[in-house]
C-alpha cells in the first residue's frame, strides 16, 4: 500500500460541501493534474470550464434537482474539443479536419480524454482532502449548456465535475469484485459471471439495508435492470451531431 493506492481505494463521492471556494494554490495542482495524463495521438481533445460565476451555476442546478451543482468550492465542465485544432489551419485544411473529426472514432478519443483528465483531477483533489462528485445529469439540457458557455462547434459538454471541501462523512460504496469485471484471455461464462453477481448483491443488500443515510432494500442487479428500462434523452444524439460530433 503507498497513498496513492490509498487515496484510489477510499474514493466515495460526495455531494454536501463547506461553503468555501477552493483554495487557488489546490485549484491550481488539480489542473496540472488534469493537464497530466495520457492523451490519444497527443489530441488533448478537450477543454475543461470552471464556472465560479453564481448565476451560470445556478442555471446548471436548475437542469437537475442537485444542489450541490451549485453549493460546491468549484464546477468545472467536461467538454470534448476539437476547436482549437482548427485555429490555425487554412481554409482547406479546416474543410478536411472538419470533416475527419465528425467519424465515431474522433468523438471516442475526445470523450475519453476527456475522462481521462477529469479522474486524474478527482484523484488529485481527493489526495488533497477536495471531495469530488461526476455530474452527468448535464445531459438532460445540453442546448442550456452549450448557450450557457457560448460553445463553438466542435466542442460538446459531457460532464460536470462538483469539487469542494467536504462537509459530510460518506461510507465508502461496494464495488463489483474482481470476479465480475476482469477477465483473463477470454469473456467469463455466463454461470461463472452470474455467480460473481449473486455474491456481489448480497453484498450491495447488506450495504443498502445498514449504511448510515438513505437505507433501503435492493440489489445491484435489481437496480441495473431498473436503470437500464429508463428511456435515456432522445435529444442527445442530435445535439452531438449537430455540434459536428459522431457524424459517420
Ligand atoms: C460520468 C458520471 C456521471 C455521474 N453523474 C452523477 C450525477 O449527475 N449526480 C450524482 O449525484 N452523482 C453522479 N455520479 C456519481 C455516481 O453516482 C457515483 O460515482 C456512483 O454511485 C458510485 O459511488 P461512489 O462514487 O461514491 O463510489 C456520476 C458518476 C459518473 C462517473
Amino acid at each position: 500500500m503507498n497513498q496513492t493506492i490509498d487515496t484510489i481505494l477510499n474514493h466515495r463521492s460526495i455531494r454536501k460541501f463547506k461553503p468555501e471556494p477552493l483554495k487557488q494554490e489546490h485549484l491550481a495542482l488539480i489542473l496540472d493534474a488534469a493537464r497530466s495524463s495520457s492523451t490519444s495521438s497527443y489530441l488533448m481533445a478537450y477543454t475543461m470550464i470552471g464556472v465560479t460565476d453564481p448565476e451560470k451555476k445556478s442555471a446548471l442546478a436548475s437542469i437537475s434537482n442537485q444542489s450541490y451543482i451549485k453549493d460546491n468550492g468549484h464546477f468545472v465542465l467536461f467538454c470534448g474539443d476539437y476547436h482549437r485544432h482548427m485555429l490555425k489551419a487554412d481554409e482547406k485544411e479546416k474543410e478536411t479536419l472538419a470533416y475527419n473529426v465528425q467519424s465515431t472514432e474522433y468523438f471516442m478519443i475526445a470523450t475519453v480524454d476527456a475522462t481521462i483528465a477529469a479522474q486524474n483531477m478527482t484523484l488529485a483533489a481527493e489526495s488533497l482532502g477536495i471531495g469530488a462528485c461526476y455530474i452527468g445529469s448535464i445531459k438532460r439540457d445540453l442546448d442550456l449548456v452549450n448557450d450557457l458557455f457560448q460553445l463553438p462547434e466542435h466542442v460538446v459538454p459531457l460532464f460536470g465535475l462538483a469539487l469542494g471541501y467536504p462537509d459530510e462523512q460518506q461510507e465508502i460504496k461496494p464495488k463489483l469484485p474482481k470476479e465480475a469485471v476482469y477477465f483473463e484471455n477470454t469473456y467469463k461464462d455466463d454461470e461463472a459471471h452470474m455467480a460473481a453477481l449473486d455474491q456481489f448483491d448480497q453484498t450491495i443488500e447488506t450495504y443498502y439495508r445498514t449504511r448510515s443515510t438513505n437505507q433501503r432494500e435492493d440489489s445491484w442487479t435489481k437496480q441495473m435492470i431498473k436503470t437500464l428500462h429508463n428511456r435515456r434523452n432522445d435529444r442527445l444524439t442530435p445535439f452531438v451531431k449537430e455540434k459536428k460530433f459522431n457524424n459517420r
